[in-house]
């Protein structure tokens, strides 16, 4: 039996390979590599896509958010709250401001940021909270916004979530396995203040509109013409993707995976970038898999506050009790659009051989 992979991106592109090389082509035959029309065109899609006023391509995930703190002004001496259970990106842009990123605790039921640990830790120096959507489940945009600071929020693994993004701003990577992707590196910020677009947009230009007159010390960050082409394509198949990311997921529960391990509690914003399952018995199930041929993986293991680069803020193992129970019990198993149901059933019964139950 071939060996499953944890996601299968080819499958996603493959029936849309003709249509890349007549975009790749046509790219090609313009000769226009950067700032062309496929970056505008993208940039005006996605902000009617996500509903927001403006959006800017940009070479990552990464810079989006260096960008955003930076047109905010947020540096030295400023605190930014956000979680410890999320890639490392997210608190090195914090850091790479040299402002100081303060972790909160998440809440275990949804693996996102818990807004009474984000309020007992907002102080004076507080510029913003940035929470992440992690593995495409919004976050508690509502409760965190009431707070008081601006959101940043870091949406790099939930394009398109229902009710995301309508904070000043939002960052968004084209990394290839995220659930709306490109070829290569590729992001983009989604801004609600036109002010602060235009800021971000010549931050990552030189801090120029023109390469003439440089009115900041930005740099260059900025999507190429090939990826922002091949986003498009990408975009107008998202709907179609994210509806069968969460038929993937509902038939794990229909297949009784809820029965052995813990499943994510399914809610309409969830756009399943990851189908992760917590178990004390991880360690046990991904040998099992690993056994019949099925990839997984485990995620942020060491989470951010005890990552040798954060030593220095000085956070101690036992400071974030349910993202480090997160980190010892998260697994994510295959999942996406288009997955085969026989692939499910072959997850669920090697995760059930392992646990031990309906055996027989
Ligand atoms: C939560 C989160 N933030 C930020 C990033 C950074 O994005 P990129 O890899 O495009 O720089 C990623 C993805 O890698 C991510 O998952």
């Amino acid at each position: 039996m071939p060996r499953i992979p944890l996601v299968d991106v080819k499958a996603q592109y493959a029936p849309l390979i003709e249509d890349l090389r007549e975009r790749f082509e046509a790219v090609l035959d313009s000769s226009t590599f950067i700032r062309g029309p496929n970056v505008q065109a993208l940039e005006e899609e996605a902000a009617v896509y996500l509903g927001v006023k403006r959006t800017i391509g940009v070479a990552n995930g990464t810079d989006a958010l260096v960008l955003v703190l930076d047109a905010m002004g947020i540096g030295p001496g400023d605190e930014v709250i956000c979680p410890a259970f999320t890639f490392y990106a997210t608190a090195e842009s914090i850091a790479r401001r040299g402002a100081t990123p303060v972790f909160a605790d998440i809440d275990p039921a949804t693996l996102n940021l818990d807004p009474e640990d984000v309020a007992a830790r907002i102080t004076q120096r507080t510029r913003a909270i940035m929470p992440v959507h992690l593995f495409g489940r919004p976050a508690a945009v509502a409760e965190l916004t009431g707070l008081g600071p601006p959101l940043i929020e870091d949406a790099a693994q939930a394009f398109g979530s229902p009710g995301i993004a309508q904070s000043i701003a939002s960052t968004f990577s084209f990394y290839p396995t995220k659930n709306l992707f490109c070829l290569g590196d590729g992001g983009l910020v989604a801004a609600n203040d036109e002010e602060l677009a235009e800021r971000i947009r010549m931050l990552a230009f030189h801090g120029s509109r023109d390469k003439t007159d440089f009115q900041f010390v930005g740099y260059n960050s900025r999507l190429d013409e090939f990826q922002a082409a091949f986003v498009r394509l990408f975009l107008t198949h998202l709907d179609e993707w994210t509806r069968g990311r969460r038929e993937a997921a509902a038939r794990y529960v229909e297949l009784g995976l809820g029965d052995l391990v813990q499943v994510p509690e399914d809610e309409t914003g969830h756009v399943y970038h990851l189908f992760i399952c917590r178990s004390p018995e991880r360690d046990r199930i991904r040998e099992a898999l690993t056994e019949a041929d099925i990839a997984s993986a485990v995620y942020y293991t060491t989470p951010l506050h005890l990552q040798p680069a954060m030593r220095f803020l000085g956070w101690k193992p036992g400071s974030l009790p349910e993202t480090e129970r997160a980190a010892q019990e998260n697994f994510s198993v295959p999942l996406w659009p288009g997955i085969p149901a026989e692939v499910q059933e072959r997850v669920v019964a090697a995760v059930r051989s392992a646990v031990g139950v309906g055996v027989g």
